[in-house]
C-alpha cells in the first residue's frame, strides 16, 4: 500500500498537543515549528482528518527541494509527475508562502509554480496550453522557508475547526479546534465533571462532550480527499461506520452556564447538531450566583475581555466575582483564557501555571489553577 509523507498544521503553540494526538492514534511523529510530520496511507489520511481534534489540516508532502532562484523553482516543480496526481480537468489553486528566503515575493512564487504545473500538465495531456479547471479541487501549496521549498496537497479542504455542528451567529466564538486544544492542555478525559460557567455558544462544553464520548470530531463534514479521483472512495464511509461503534456513554456530568439566555439557545442548537444535547446541562446563571454540588472536576472558561476601557472595567469586575465565587471551589482545577494581563490581580490568586497562546490573532494567556494548590 502506498505510503505518503504527511503533516498536520495547527495554531501557534499547539504542536505538542497535536503530536500527542497523533501518537495516541498510533503514529510516530516529527515536530517542526507549526507542523507535525508522520507517514501514512490513504486510510491514515481519512483517519487523521476524522479524528484529530486540535489540528488545522492534514497535507501530503509532494516534493521538497532547495530553491534559490526562479529557474530552479520552475524546473523542480515541472519535474514532478503532475498527471499522476491531477486529472486533466482538475481545479488546482496554488497558495504561496515564502519566509526568510531568497525567493521572497509570494505572488511570484505562486505564479511560477502554477505556470510550471500548467506547462507540465499540458505536455502530459497534450493540451496545448489549455486546461479547463472545471473538475474537482486539488488544493496545492508552496511554502519556502530558509530557501527550502515544499510543495503539498491539502487533503482537508476547509480547516478542521469547521466541524459542521455550529450554527453561524454574530458573536465571536472560539474555534472548535482551539477549544479542543485548551481541553487537551488540561487533564480532562471525561472521567471527572466539567463546568464552563461562561459558555457562550457552548464550544468548550461541546468539545468536552465529544472527547468524553469518544465521538470523532470530523463526523459531520466532507474533506478535500473525498473529491480526489485516485482516492479509495470506500475508506471514508468505512472509518465513519467504525467511529460510530466506538462512541461511549458519558461518565461524568458536563455543565454549561451563561448570563445570557439568547447565547444559551445557540449553544443548545450547536449541542443538538453535535448529538450531545442530552449530555450537557445548560443553565442561565450569572457567575455571582453560581453554585455547584459537583466535586473534583474541571472549571474552564473564556470570560469576556474588554478591549475598550469601559468594557475592561466590567470584565475586571467579573474576574473579581470569579475569584470570589468560583475560586472557593478548590477541589476543581480551574482554567481561564483571557487577554487581560491583570487577570490574576482581579481574580485574587496567582496561577499555578500560565501558558501564552494566540486565539486567532489575539495574544492571550491560559491561566491554570490546579486543584488544592491555592
Ligand atoms: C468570550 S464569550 C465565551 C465564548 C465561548 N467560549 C464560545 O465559544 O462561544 C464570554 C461569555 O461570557 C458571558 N458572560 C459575561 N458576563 C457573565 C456573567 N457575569 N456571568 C456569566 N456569564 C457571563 C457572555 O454572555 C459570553 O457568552
Amino acid at each position: 500500500m502506498k505510503k505518503y509523507t504527511l503533516y498536520t498544521t495547527m495554531g501557534a503553540g499547539f504542536e505538542s498537543v497535536v503530536a500527542k494526538e497523533l501518537q495516541t492514534l498510533g503514529y510516530e511523529t516529527r515536530t517542526e515549528n507549526g507542523r507535525v510530520f508522520f507517514e501514512g496511507t490513504q486510510e491514515d489520511i481519512v483517519k487523521t482528518n476524522l479524528w484529530l481534534r486540535t489540528a488545522d489540516r492534514v497535507k501530503i508532502l509532494l516534493k521538497e527541494f532547495k530553491a534559490l532562484d526562479f529557474d530552479t523553482l520552475y524546473n523542480e516543480v515541472y519535474a514532478f509527475d503532475w498527471a499522476q496526481l491531477l486529472p486533466v480537468d482538475a481545479k488546482f489553486p496554488v497558495q504561496g508562502r515564502a519566509v526568510r528566503s531568497k525567493l521572497h515575493s509570494e505572488p511570484d512564487v505562486q505564479s511560477i509554480v502554477k505556470k510550471a504545473i500548467v506547462d507540465k500538465m499540458t505536455d502530459q495531456y497534450h493540451r496545448r496550453g489549455f486546461l479547463p479547471e472545471t473538475g474537482s479541487e486539488y488544493p496545492l501549496d508552496i511554502h519556502i522557508y530558509k530557501d527550502i521549498a515544499r510543495i503539498s496537497l491539502d487533503t482537508t479542504g476547509e480547516s478542521l475547526f469547521k466541524r459542521g455542528y455550529r450554527v453561524e451567529h454574530g458573536g465571536a466564538p472560539m474555534k472548535e479546534n482551539f477549544a479542543a486544544g485548551l481541553l487537551r492542555l488540561t487533564p480532562y478525559n471525561g472521567t471527572h465533571p466539567l463546568i464552563d460557567p461562561m459558555t457562550g455558544s457552548g464550544t468548550l462544553a461541546i468539545e468536552a462532550a465529544l472527547i468524553a464520548k469518544n465521538i470523532a470530531p470530523g463526523t459531520w463534514r466532507k474533506f478535500a480527499f473525498d473529491n480526489f479521483d485516485w482516492f479509495d472512495p470506500t475508506l471514508h464511509q468505512k472509518l465513519l461506520e467504525e467511529a460510530k461503534t466506538m462512541i461511549k456513554p458519558l461518565e461524568a456530568p458536563i455543565w454549561a452556564s451563561d448570563i445570557d439566555q439568547s447565547v444559551l439557545e445557540i449553544a443548545k442548537l450547536n449541542a443538538h447538531n453535535a448529538g450531545v444535547l442530552q449530555d450537557i446541562r445548560f443553565k442561565q446563571v450569572a457567575v455571582k450566583d453560581f453554585t455547584t454540588d459537583l466535586e473534583n472536576g474541571i472549571i474552564i472558561a473564556n470570560p469576556p475581555y474588554g478591549k475598550r476601557l469601559k468594557d475592561r472595567k466590567g470584565a475586571e469586575e467579573l474576574y473579581k466575582q470569579m475569584g470570589d465565587v468560583l475560586g472557593k471551589y478548590t477541589d476543581f482545577s480551574q482554567y481561564y483564557l483571557t487577554a487581560d494581563p491583570n487577570f490574576e490581580k482581579f481574580f485574587g490568586a496567582k496561577a499555578t501555571k500560565k501558558r501564552k497562546l494566540f486565539n486567532g490573532n489575539l495574544r492571550v494567556d491560559f491561566y491554570q489553577y490546579w486543584a488544592n494548590r491555592r
